[in-house]
This record gives structure tokens, C-alpha cells and sequence, in this order.
């Protein structure tokens, strides 16, 4: 028996098999479900989300033997022969060959004979935005006046080239690209059922470079699969798709931040080892960057994301202007890389250029000591305990992650009868998240050995937070450090010699 590839042998053929598309899928069935039928569709989206495959099952939906209905039977011979591309009501055409009028007129004229086998006679107009004008014109006459047998189901990925007299005649649904979840969850069940044995980790590498296209997801494990020689494992799939492992790319992450030049490098050194393309892992760099960004602007934005509690933890560690920053050292990393001396002499330059600059007023917006003040004025907590200095009491609490970022940005409101009321700023509210919530609580739990409650909320914070605190300190010192290079008789002389300048903002303190 021939190989069929995979992504033809497992399209659905029912609405229940279809991965995601929920919302179009319950209109349809209701639709169907009311015998509320309209006589055009048009499903738009992306490549590979399932437009040809929804024509199909909705053309199945229309002319199952078994009567109209959102459950077409699969067995009747209308529903055998749709599966099987050749039901003779059912035309399918590819626009983006069959462009012209004459084609489409042709096409066109076959509408007015009633149906040979089914109720209804379909029509599946592929790429429909490839149509030339005179082409949607003809079709527009019959959209008008459409016989009671006929439908239409249009489809495309470019609906903005539809003119608006088309789109206002057909009932249309957006559908949604794949969640990477999705995608590696549907490609599981696959293997599962073909009996491939795999490995978890590789799933989420094919969805990720599958960009949202179940057709490139399936075809991408047609490909590993072989390359694996029937087997499928995380290495084998990175190397084939020359994928960076985010690991790495984390790391490098979380040494910047640490502001640790020496551990960055070498994770630079260790990935010229293994030879991965410097290109694509600045292209990747930049993206995990964005969605650090994300991760602050937008709650939730990260929810489908596998690595998603080491990137917010990260997004906690930088402010937004730094994140924006270091995005556009690696964009501009990626377009000066061929005019390095050699791709990892390029791809150090970029990460060290990302440890030396800090972007224009973040230090000076950061808060000086100012929350001693600010303290002076919130009520004092009534606590017995004298517990009052949270950001001492975040120090030493026994959390990480994500956790602990929310425990550095929070500020303390009030802390009564063992009840926590902490602020977290707009900025981090993303932080606020219930999973870290609980695990703040615990290690509360666990620090001062009697259990406590946490409630977080977003808003107006004063200052009083560990990470301002220590942004403040932070700061003093380099000011003191500006002050001993400023000072310093040899730079002086360099200033008066060769009319030399300081860089304030690159002065650090020792040992950072
Ligand atoms: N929502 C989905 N659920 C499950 N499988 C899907 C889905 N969407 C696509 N597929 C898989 O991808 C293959 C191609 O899907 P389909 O032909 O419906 O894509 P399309 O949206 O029409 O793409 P194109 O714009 O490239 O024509 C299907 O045979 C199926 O294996
Ligand atoms: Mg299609
Ligand atoms: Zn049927």
C-alpha cells in the first residue's frame, strides 16, 4: 500500500474530529441543526487551519442521505463519495487556476440544472481572492439570484481582496490559526493511533515552527519521522529544523539580565559548538523578547505558551524599556551579523552590546530612596509580629520564579490577622496570576510557620517594593561609582587630553 501523507489521511471528516474552530463550528451546527441555511460561505484564514476540510464536512452536512443535518452519517453513499473527492455534486475549483470570466461563466452555467445525485449542488471555490474582476462579477449575478439548489462555499487567505459586493452576500467566518497547545496535542493523538513512538518533548519544536498551520505541523512530522527513521526524538527534531533550543536562548536570557557577561558568552561558546545558526537564534532571540513584552503588557498573553513561567519571570526581571531595548540590539545583531568578522564573533557583539547599554532614563526613572519616606506615611501595620518590612521579609522567603518576581514587585497594603493585602503595579499584573499567588502563600506558610492568606490586587503602588528598593540601592551605588570614575585623576587627564567624554550610563559598580 502507497504512503499516504499524513495530513490528507487524517483530515476530519466530521465537525467533532476538527481540532479548535469552536465558534465557527457551533454556528454551523446550529445553522444545520435550525435548517436555517444560508446560500453562501466564506471561511477566511490562514493556511492549514481547516478551510477546505470545514467545505467539505459542510458539503457532507448538506447532502448525507440520512437528511440535512450537523452529524453527517459517513457511510451513505453521498458521504463515501465526498470523502472520496468524487461526488458529482460537489464541484470543487481552484481559483488561483480557473482566474478568468470564461472559466467561471462556464462554471457558472452549470448552476441552473438541478443537482444529479444530491439535495444540493456545492460549489467549493478555493482562493477565491484570485478571481479576476470580471470573474467576481459573474459570480456576483448568481450570488444575487442564487437557485434554491445551489450553494456557495467560498474560501481564502486574503479576504481583503474580495470586493465588498461578494463579501456583504456570504455568511463569514474567521478562522483562528492553531495554539501551539493544540497542535502538539493533535500530533500526540496521531502517533498515538499510528503507533510512533515519540518523544514529549519534540511535539512542542514541530508546533511552535509549524506557525500556527496544522497542514505544516502534520507535514513537519511526515518529515520527522523519517528523519528519525520511524522514531521521533527532541534532537533529531531540532536538528531538522535547525531549531534553537529555547533552553539556550534562556539562559543567555537570564544571564543578561544578571547582568553575568562571563556565563552569557559561554553559553554562546557552547551553542558555536553544537554549530547552530547564529541567524536564526537572534531571530529567536528577538522573538522570545516580544513575547517577554508581551508577557508585561499583556495578562495572559503567554497562557498557551510551554516556557511560560521562565519567560514572566524574566519579563519581572527587566523593565519594558529594556526589553524594548535589547529587541532592537538583536534585530540590529541580525542585519550587522554578515558584517562580522565570523557569525559567533557576531552573535557575542550583540549579547555584550545588550549587557552595555541601559536605555536613555530607566536608571534615573528608577525610584531613589524615596519609599523611607513614602513608609512615614502608610499606616502602620497592627501586626504584633512587628513585621512591617515586607521587602526584608521577601528576602528571605523561600520562593522562586515567577513567585518570587511577584513578591519583589508587590507592596504591601495591610497585613492583619494572618491576611497578606498586597498591590502588585498595572505593569506586573501579569504576575497576579492564582498558580503564583499560591505559591507565595506557601512559602509564607513555611517562613513564618503558620499559615496565611494572600490577596493581590493591581494598582497604585508607592514605591515600597522590594525590587524598587533594591533598584534604589542599586542606584546610589552607581552614583557613588559615576562619582569615583568622575573624580579619578586619570580619567581627568584623558578628558583634557583627547577631549575625551564619560559615559555616565555606563559606569557600573565593581564586581556587576
Ligand atoms: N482545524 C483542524 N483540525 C485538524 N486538522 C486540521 C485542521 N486544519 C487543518 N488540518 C489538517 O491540515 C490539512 C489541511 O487542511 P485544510 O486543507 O483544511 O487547510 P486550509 O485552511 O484549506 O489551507 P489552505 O489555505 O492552504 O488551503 C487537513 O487535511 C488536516 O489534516
Ligand atoms: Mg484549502
Ligand atoms: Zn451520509
Amino acid at each position: 500500500m502507497s504512503y499516504q501523507v499524513l495530513a490528507r489521511k487524517w483530515r476530519p471528516r466530521d465537525f467533532g474530529s476538527l481540532v479548535g474552530q469552536e465558534h465557527v463550528v457551533r454556528a454551523l451546527r446550529h445553522a444545520l441543526e435550525q435548517k436555517r441555511l444560508h446560500h453562501a460561505y466564506l471561511f477566511t484564514g490562514t493556511r492549514g487551519v481547516g478551510k477546505t476540510t470545514l467545505a467539505r464536512i459542510l458539503a457532507k452536512c448538506l447532502n448525507c442521505e440520512t437528511g440535512i443535518t450537523a452529524q453527517p452519517c459517513g457511510k451513505c453513499s453521498a458521504c463515501l463519495e465526498i470523502d472520496g473527492g468524487r461526488f458529482v455534486d460537489l464541484l470543487e475549483v481552484d481559483a488561483a487556476t480557473n482566474t478568468k470570466v470564461d472559466e467561471m461563466r462556464q462554471l457558472l452555467e452549470t448552476a441552473q440544472y438541478a443537482p444529479t445525485r444530491g439535495r444540493f449542488k456545492v460549489y467549493v471555490i478555493d482562493e477565491v481572492h484570485m478571481l479576476s474582476t470580471s470573474a467576481f462579477n459573474a459570480m456576483l449575478k448568481t450570488l444575487e439570484e442564487p437557485p434554491e439548489h445551489m450553494k456557495f462555499i467560498l474560501a481564502t487567505t486574503d479576504p481583503q481582496k474580495i470586493p465588498v459586493t461578494v463579501l456583504s452576500r456570504c455568511l463569514q467566518f474567521n478562522l483562528k490559526q492553531m495554539p501551539p497547545a493544540a497542535i502538539t496535542a493533535h500530533l500526540a493523538s496521531i502517533l498515538e493511533q499510528e503507533k510512533v513512538g515519540f518523544e514529549a518533548e519534540a511535539l512542542p519544536v514541530i508546533a511552535r515552527a509549524a506557525g500556527g498551520s496544522m497542514r505544516d505541523a502534520l507535514s513537519l512530522l511526515d518529515q520527522a519521522i523519517a528523519h528519525g527513521g520511524g522514531r521521533l526524538a527532541a534532537s533529531g527534531v531540532s536538528e531538522m529544523l535547525g531549531a534553537i533550543d529555547q533552553g539556550y536562548l534562556l539562559r543567555l536570557l537570564e544571564c543578561i539580565a544578571g547582568e553575568d557577561p562571563a556565563g552569557a558568552v559561554s553559553i554562546a561558546d557552547e551553542m558555536q559548538a553544537r554549530s547552530l545558526s547564529f541567524d536564526a537564534a537572534l531571530a529567536d532571540l528577538a522573538s522570545l523578547l516580544l513575547r517577554m513584552a508581551l508577557a508585561q503588557s499583556v495578562p495572559g498573553a503567554l497562557e498557551d505558551y510551554a516556557e511560560r513561567e521562565r519567560i514572566e519571570t524574566l519579563a519581572g526581571r527587566l523593565d519594558p524599556e529594556t526589553v524594548q531595548l535589547y529587541y532592537q540590539i538583536a534585530l540590529q545583531g541580525r542585519e550587522d551579523l554578515p558584517l562580522a568578522p565570523d557569525e559567533h564573533a557576531g552573535f557575542a557583539m550583540t549579547v555584550l552590546r545588550m549587557l552595555a547599554f541601559c536605555p536613555e532614563g530607566t536608571e534615573r526613572a528608577l525610584p531613589k530612596v524615596q519609599s523611607k519616606t513614602q513608609k512615614a506615611d502608610t499606616p502602620k501595620p497592627k501586626s504584633a509580629a512587628g513585621a512591617s518590612d515586607w521587602p526584608q521579609l521577601v528576602q528571605q522567603l523561600p520562593v522562586t520564579g515567577a513567585a518570587r518576581e511577584l513578591a519583589r514587585n508587590a507592596e504591601l497594603q495591610r497585613r492583619e490577622n494572618g491576611v497578606f493585602d498586597l498591590v502588585v503595579p498595572r505593569a506586573k499584573a501579569y504576575l497576579a496570576e492564582r498558580n503564583y499567588v499560591d505559591k507565595l502563600k506557601a512559602a509564607l506558610d513555611q517562613h513564618l510557620g503558620t499559615p496565611v492568606r494572600v490577596n493581590v490586587s493591581v494598582g497604585e503602588v508607592s514605591g515600597a517594593t522590594a525590587a524598587s528598593l533594591e533598584a534604589g540601592e542599586r542606584e546610589a551605588r552607581r552614583a557613588e561609582a559615576v562619582k569615583a570614575v568622575q573624580g579619578d585623576g586619570f580619567v581627568q587627564d584623558l578628558v583634557n587630553m583627547f577631549d575625551a567624554k564619560v559615559v555616565d550610563s555606563t559606569i557600573r559598580e565593581k564586581g556587576k
